[in-house]
């Protein structure tokens, strides 16, 4: 006989609510910061950039655009619905990539993570620097218990992100995103709570999609 028992929240609501977004150091030097109006620009320019607006979906044609969009952030983070950081250098600079949670589910204790870094600033392990930290953030600040990453199946350099930072392989979700040229496959990621969160078998491929 199946006993049933009341669930409960494996993170309260209102940890986030209650909670001022935090500045998060790099090892690198640079720093993950909550996103200000100052930066719309970079959100209009990341837009423009071809893998960024492919891959990402992002659509933000002004500077008015990009200060809702931040707006939304604060926003959501009030709601406990997600939590996005501006990776830049200390003291105030200019942003260099977006990193933070979507679809956050404090009841569940899941969310998704989404990325992305600046042409200029890509190629120098930043990424998977942020995604490491905002992972620890996930689970040992928040609480959260399970982690996803979700890109498409051509994406290479998220896929190597993913395995980097210790997200295993967890399957193929078929048409899973609709992009500017049409729908695409999309490899599933997870992390989950007591994980090897940063494990050399991700560099040798053996935690990697197969
Ligand atoms: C994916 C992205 C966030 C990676 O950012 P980054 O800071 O350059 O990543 P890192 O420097 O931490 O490098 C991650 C790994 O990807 C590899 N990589 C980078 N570009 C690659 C490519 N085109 N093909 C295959 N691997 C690639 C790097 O070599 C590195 O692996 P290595 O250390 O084993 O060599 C960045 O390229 C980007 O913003 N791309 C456009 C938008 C996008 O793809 N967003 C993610 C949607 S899911």
């Amino acid at each position: 006989m199946i006993r049933s028992s009341p669930v409960p929240p494996v993170v309260p609501a209102g940890r986030m609510a209650r909670a001022e977004q935090p500045v998060l150091d790099l090892p690198g030097g640079l720093e993950l910061r909550p996103w200000h109006p100052g930066d719309a620009g970079v959100l209009v320019a990341a837009a423009r950039d071809p893998a960024i607006a492919h891959w990402n979906r992002l659509h933000v044609g002004s500077p008015e655009e990009g200060r809702k969009r931040i707006e939304r952030m604060h926003e959501r983070w009030r709601g406990e619905r997600s939590a996005i950081w501006a990776m830049a250098r200390p003291g105030g600079g200019e942003a260099l990539g977006l990193i933070g949670w979507g679809d956050i589910d404090l009841h569940n204790g899941d969310a998704e993570i989404v990325y992305w870094v600046t042409a200029a600033a890509r190629g120098a392990g930043v990424a998977v620097e942020a995604t490491r930290r905002v992972v620890r953030w996930a689970l040992d600040d928040l609480g959260l218990h399970r982690l996803r990453l979700c890109h498409a199946v051509e994406n290479e350099a998220s896929c190597r992100v993913a395995v980097k930072a210790g997200f295993s392989y967890e399957g193929t979700l078929r048409s899973a995103l609709l992009h500017g040229d049409g729908w695409h496959d999309e490899h599933l990621h997870a992390l989950v709570e007591g994980d090897p969160a940063d494990t050399a078998a991700g560099d040798a491929g053996a935690s990697g999609p197969v």
